[in-house]
């Protein structure tokens, strides 16, 4: 049966503590768990507090597995705007996962098709996420999912919106080194995760409303979670 918890926090740093608690947790559950994970501005304050429980002592990575939603295409994970960098500085670099466990699609791939059936593959191979974490874009994205005509099933590639270009031209130099493909987890491979960890903003309010209440549209990508048995939700009021 579908459930879904909703935390409501009051602060970012109270999302990204709680949202911590819940990955500790599933890591003390089962040491060799699969954490499927995020990028971007939500979960940076999560990955400190995870790197922040490391240091204390009370979180042991050595035996996590790690697969990211997405990454840009034509990006090396030596660019700093790349998602793979962006696990290495924010999370990976600094608690002691081995690095040949972690994993984010190759988007610097010559036969990105290749490399989206090898990562779907992959993912199914060591059983799926046992928790995935994600953020939720504006316009209802999780991974690079953005508003379609149907439920994408598996890895795949997309050419990104002109609003999802927008929000990520921030993080960029100059707006025309932003991306305009990237590689990402289907619906479909999100959904096979055993649980659901989404964190958002209070920016993020109106569109978590509309997913979680609204119809179950691909319009609204993120509102598909309405189905899945185990989600919890983690919305930050301020
Ligand atoms: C990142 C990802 C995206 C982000 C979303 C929210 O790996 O898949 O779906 O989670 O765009 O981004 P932020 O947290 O920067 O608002």
């Amino acid at each position: 049966m579908a459930s879904t918890r909703i935390l409501k926090v009051k602060t970012y740093e109270e999302m990204s503590v709680l949202a911590a608690s819940m990955i500790g947790a599933q890591v003390l559950l089962k040491p060799d768990c699969v954490l499927g994970l995020a990028t971007g501005s939500s979960p940076i304050g999560t990955y400190q507090t995870l790197v922040e429980n490391y240091r204390k002592g009370i979180l042991d990575f050595s035996r996590v597995r790690t697969v990211n939603l997405d990454e840009y295409c034509g990006l090396t994970g030596d660019n700093p705007n790349s998602y793979r960098y962006f696990m290495n500085d924010n999370l990976f670099d600094h608690v002691n996962i081995d690095k040949a466990n972690t994993h984010v699609p190759n988007g610097a791939a010559e036969d990105l098709e290749a490399e989206a059936v090898r990562y779907e593959q992959f993912i199914e191979s060591i059983g799926g996420a046992d928790l995935q974490l994600l953020g939720i874009g504006h316009n209802g994205h999780i991974g690079f999912n953005e508003p379609d005509d149907c439920f994408p099933p598996k890895v795949h590639t997309v050419a990104l919106t002109e609003s999802t270009i927008n929000a990520n031209a921030r993080l960029f130099e100059r707006r025309e080194d932003v991306p305009t493909q990237a590689i990402t987890m289907g619906i479909g491979t999100i959904m096979k995760a055993n649980k659901i960890l989404l964190i958002a903003g209070a920016d993020k309010k109106d569109i978590v409303e509309k997913a979680l209440f609204g119809p179950v549209t691909p319009q609204v990508p993120a509102s598909v979670l309405q189905l899945h048995r185990d989600v919890t939700v983690i919305l930050c009021e301020n």
